[in-house]
C-alpha cells in the first residue's frame, strides 16, 4: 500500500519519489490539448502543489471538465518541476474524482472582502487567508502549551459552567434547564431552587478564580478555554465567545506577572516567525505591509511599564482633545490606549496600579488604599490584549472590598476560605487569544480569527 503524503510534505521533498498517493482539491486548473495542469491544495499549506494529468490518462476528459473545488485522489510520482515558479510536480499516473464541484461554487479565483466570507463562515478556511489563520492559530494553541509546560506549570480545566461571577461584571450567559413556558416565579422572583443547579448558573467569564485555588495548591497553573461575556459591543475586538489563557502563580508578586505577560507574547511573536512564517508572508503581504515591523517592535526591547496615574498625566498634558475626558478614576478608553502605545510610546505599554473603583473586587489593594495591584497589557492597532493582576491574598481585606463592591460573601464562601489556611501571594493573569492572532497576522476585526464568531445577533454557523 502507498502511504498518503500532504502537500506540505511533498513541496519540502528533499528528493524525486517514485510512488505517492496524494488527497486534495483543485484550486486551479489550466487545460491544453495534451495536458491539463491542475493546483491541488489539501489544506496543509498555503502554496499549492502543481499536477500534471496527461491525455492518455483515460478519464482524461473528465479531468479536462473538473471545476474549482472539486475532491481529488491521485496517484504518480513526485518529479522536478519542469515549469518556473515550483520546484515540483506531481506527474499523475491516476487520477480517481472523489467529487465534482457545483459550478456555483462560490470561491473562485479572485479576492473577496472578508465581510462576504463572513457571509459564508462555513467555505471560508478554504481560501488562501483563512487557511492561514487558522494554521497559525492551531500552531500557537500548542506554543502556548509548550510555554507553559516548559516552565513547569500545570494545565487546568476550569469549569464551564459556574456559579460565581468572576469579574463581578455581570455581563454573563444564563445556564438553565428550566422550560422556558413553565419558569417558578415565587414573589415575583424566578425560583432557581428548582432548577438543574438549585441556584442561578452561567457560561464562564473567566476561569481565574478556579486556576486560584489550584495554585494554591500545586504552585504554577494555567488555563487556556473558552470564556463567555454577554457584552453588548458591537467592536472589532469583542466577541461573546473566545479563549483565554490564564496563567496563576503562586509566591508571585505583580512584577513577576508583567514579566510573564511580556515574555508569553514574545514568545508567541517569535514562534509565529519560527513555525508560521509562510503563512505569515501572506499576511505581510496583503493585510498589514507593516507586520514584520510591528514583530520587530514587540521582539527588540522591552515593553513600557507605567502606572495608570502616570498614564493619565501623559494622556492630560497630551494637548488632544479626546472624545472622554481623562482624571484620575476614569477608565482609560480605545482612544486613550491607542494614543498611548501608537502616538506616545509606539510600543506596547503595560499600565498598572489602577483605581480601585474601576477593577474587580479580587484584586490586591496597594499600600495607597486607592489603587489596586492591576496591570493591563495594551498593544498598538489593538488595545488591551492582557488583563490581570495580584490577588487580594488577605482575607479580611478581601471581604471588606466584597462588602465595598455589593458582592454576597456567602455566595464566595470558597474563595475566601482559600485565603485562611496558608495564604500566599499570588497572581495571574488573562490573555485574549483572539487579540494575540489579531497582533500576530495584523487581522484587523476579530470575527476573522475565529471559526465561527459568536457577536450580538449572529449565531448562524
Ligand atoms: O481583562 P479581563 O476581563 O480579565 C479577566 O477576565 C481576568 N479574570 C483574567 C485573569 O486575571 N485570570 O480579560 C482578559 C483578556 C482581555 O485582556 C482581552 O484580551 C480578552 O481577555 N477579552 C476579550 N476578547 C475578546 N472578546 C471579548 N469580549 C473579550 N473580553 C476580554
Ligand atoms: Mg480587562
Amino acid at each position: 500500500m502507498i502511504k498518503r503524503t500532504k502537500v506540505l510534505e511533498l513541496l519540502r521533498a528533499e528528493a524525486p519519489i517514485d510512488k505517492i498517493l496524494l488527497k486534495g482539491w483543485v484550486r486551479t486548473k489550466r487545460d491544453s490539448k495534451t495536458f491539463s495542469f491542475l493546483e491541488l491544495n489539501d489544506g496543509s499549506s498555503l502554496a499549492n502543489l502543481q499536477v500534471i494529468a496527461d491525455s492518455s490518462l483515460d478519464n482524461y476528459a473528465e479531468i479536462t471538465a473538473l471545476t474549482t473545488g472539486s475532491a481529488l485522489e491521485i496517484r504518480g510520482s513526485l518529479a522536478p518541476s519542469q515549469g518556473k515558479g515550483q520546484k515540483w510536480e506531481v506527474l499523475a499516473e491516476n487520477v480517481t474524482i472523489v467529487s465534482v464541484a457545483d459550478g456555483a461554487y462560490p470561491l473562485q479565483k479572485k479576492r473577496h472582502t472578508d465581510d462576504f466570507l463572513r457571509g459564508i463562515a462555513h467555505l471560508r478556511p478554504r481560501t488562501n487567508k483563512y487557511g492561514a489563520v487558522f494554521r497559525i492559530r492551531s500552531e500557537l494553541s500548542f506554543a502556548i502549551h509548550k510555554f507553559f509546560r516548559d516552565k513547569g506549570f500545570r494545565y487546568l480545566h476550569s469549569p464551564i459552567i459556574t456559579g460565581s461571577d468572576c469579574e463581578g461584571a455581570g455581563d454573563m450567559f444564563r445556564v438553565t434547564a428550566l422550560n422556558p413556558g413553565e419558569i417558578p416565579v415565587s414573589g415575583g422572583i424566578i425560583d432557581y431552587s428548582q432548577d438543574f443547579f438549585g441556584q442561578e448558573a452561567s457560561l464562564t467569564v473567566s476561569g481565574q478564580l478556579s486556576a486560584e485555588m489550584f495554585a494554591l495548591a500545586l504552585g504554577d497553573v494555567y488555563t487556556f478555554g473558552p470564556t463567555f461575556r454577554a457584552e453588548n459591543s458591537n467592536t472589532s475586538r469583542h466577541v461573546a465567545e473566545f479563549w483565554m489563557v490564564e496563567p496563576e502563580m503562586a509566591f508571585c508578586d505583580l512584577e513577576e506577572d508583567m514579566d510573564l505577560a511580556e515574555e508569553l507574547v514574545q514568545f508567541l511573536v517569535a514562534c509565529a516567525m519560527d513555525e508560521c512564517m509562510e503563512d505569515i508572508t501572506l499576511f505581510a503581504k496583503f493585510v498589514n505591509k507593516e507586520l514584520l515591523t510591528v514583530f520587530d517592535n514587540i521582539l527588540s526591547s522591552p515593553f513600557i511599564r507605567i502606572t495608570y496615574e502616570e498614564a493619565v498625566n501623559i494622556l492630560c498634558k497630551s494637548g488632544v482633545s479626546f472624545e472622554f475626558k481623562v482624571a484620575f478614576g476614569s477608565d482609560l478608553q480605545s482612544e486613550h490606549e491607542r494614543y498611548l502605545t501608537e502616538k506616545y510610546f509606539k510600543k506596547p505599554v503595560i499600565i498598572y496600579n489602577y483605581p480601585k473603583e474601576i477593577k474587580p473586587f479580587y484584586m490586591r489593594l496597594n499600600n495607597d488604599n486607592r489603587t489596586v495591584a492591576a496591570m493591563d497589557l495594551l498593544v498598538p492597532g489593538i488595545g488591551e490584549i492582557i488583563g490581570g493582576s495580584q490577588r487580594e491574598e488577605r482575607a479580611g481585606t478581601l471581604k471588606k472590598r466584597m462588602v465595598e463592591m455589593n458582592l454576597d460573601e456567602k455566595k464566595y464562601w470558597w474563595y475566601i476560605d482559600s485565603r485562611k489556611y496558608g495564604t500566599v501571594p499570588h497572581s495571574g493573569f488573562g490573555l485574549g487569544f483572539e487579540r494575540l492572532m489579531m497582533l500576530v497576522t495584523g487581522v484587523a476585526n476579530i470575527r476573522d480569527v475565529i471559526p465561527f464568531p459568536r457577536t450580538p445577533g449572529s449565531i448562524e454557523f
